[in-house]
């Protein structure tokens, strides 16, 4: 369906950045999509308006009590010219999950997939063009009401932006270094880990500055009653091969369901390499690794795309994990994989690309 979305054009375009100066997150392109919510219209007035500074109340609610929820997908170029979303449905529904959570009130799911293929097509000339490159799409809502009361907000701001990325960590290949955090926590049962909020990653940047301190890239987060269970990275869900079997922590209401953690489920499963969700404490893993069985870690996410791990530091222990650079590893075989049905260079089984 193609809803009637108002257009206001950008009287001045903006440069695009060189491939190799992209970073992750940096440069926005000309456009932005917006819609609007209040109790009485609900949803309204969607437009595509150039990108600019908002302006809002400073009593906007998202300011003092954070009700807000995003999320990230990306648009890739195919070598054939098409353009294509990788699972895009995934997301826009994972949204409504997060706005359930938070309060926010649910958002036509058909509206927002139609607003991100209409920005993308108007801004596809912003897809770089680059080995690891891509278009990353944030969509994000707000509470915009201005009031001091603590309740659910009765206006909100929808908006999707876009901007061209190269690779998350740097050098996608090399593998990153992480820290299993042991003192802070990121989520509690009955908390909002499973929602893409800005608050659990406001929560986060404490441990992520540990982690730097110490040398390391990444925080592991252990689960928040006894530290002991292992849950998610800072922007990546986590797996590890053990004795030739993968295993990845289970849902469990205070872990993310990445769009890429379940699609790596999916293609082990068709290449029937044997994978399990359960509950892994960092002791099985410590022991796996002292017998010699911890074969490989990696991590998963929109944005990290297959990270390799090399290093996973815990107390005083340093786990090396050689094999994170080793060309035939399941991680280096997943990423192949993965791009490859992104960018329709290889057959999508799956049926996961959306082409606009
Ligand atoms: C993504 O992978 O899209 C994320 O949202 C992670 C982000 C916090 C960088």
């Amino acid at each position: 369906m193609n809803q009637v979305i108002e257009f206001v054009k950008a009287d001045v375009k903006k440069e695009k950045p060189a491939v190799e100066s992209l970073g992750f997150g940096k440069h926005f392109t000309d456009y932005m999509f917006v819609m609007d919510y209040n109790e009485e219209e609900g949803w309204h007035q969607p437009r595509i308006t150039p990108y600019a500074p908002l302006v809002l109340e400073p009593a906007a609610m998202v300011f003092h009590y954070s009700q807000s929820v995003f999320e990230g997908l990306k648009a890739y170029r195919a070598k054939d010219g098409r353009v294509l979303l990788f699972r895009p449905e995934k997301n826009v529904a994972r949204m409504n999950v997060s706005c359930a959570r938070l309060s926010i009130p649910q958002i036509d799911e058909t509206i927002v997939l139609d607003a991100i293929k209409q920005l993308v097509e108007l801004e596809k000339d912003w897809i770089p063009d680059g080995e690891g490159t891509s278009l990353y799409i944030r969509p994000f809502i707000i509470a915009t009401e201005p009031s001091l009361g603590v309740h659910p907000a009765h206006e909100y701001k929808f908006m999707i932006i876009l901007s061209p990325v190269g690779s998350y960590y740097g050098d996608q290949l090399k593998p990153v270094r992480i820290y299993v955090e042991d003192e802070y926590v990121r989520a509690v049962p009955g908390g909002v880990g499973f929602t893409k909020t800005g608050g659990n990653y406001a929560a986060s940047l404490k441990a992520q500055e540990k982690a730097e301190e110490l040398g390391y890239d990444q925080v592991l987060w252990l689960d928040g009653v006894e530290r002991k269970y292992i849950e998610e990275v800072g922007s990546m869900n986590i797996f590890f091969k053990i004795n030739g079997e993968v295993v990845t922590p289970k849902l469990n209401g205070s872990i993310l369901g990445g769009v890429t953690r379940d699609s790596v489920i999916e293609l082990l499963k068709y290449w029937n390499v044997p994978v399990k969700e359960t509950k892994i404490s960092i002791d099985e893993i410590y022991n796996a690794y002292k017998n010699g069985q911890l074969e490989e870690v990696f991590g998963t996410g929109t944005a990290a795309v297959i990270s390799p791990v090399g290093e996973l530091g815990w107390k005083d222990v340093a786990m090396q994990l050689p094999h994170a650079e080793a060309p035939d590893s399941i991680a280096n075989r997943l990423y192949d994989a993965l791009t490859g049905i992104q960018l329709g260079k290889t057959e999508d089984p799956l049926n996961w690309t959306v082409e606009i």
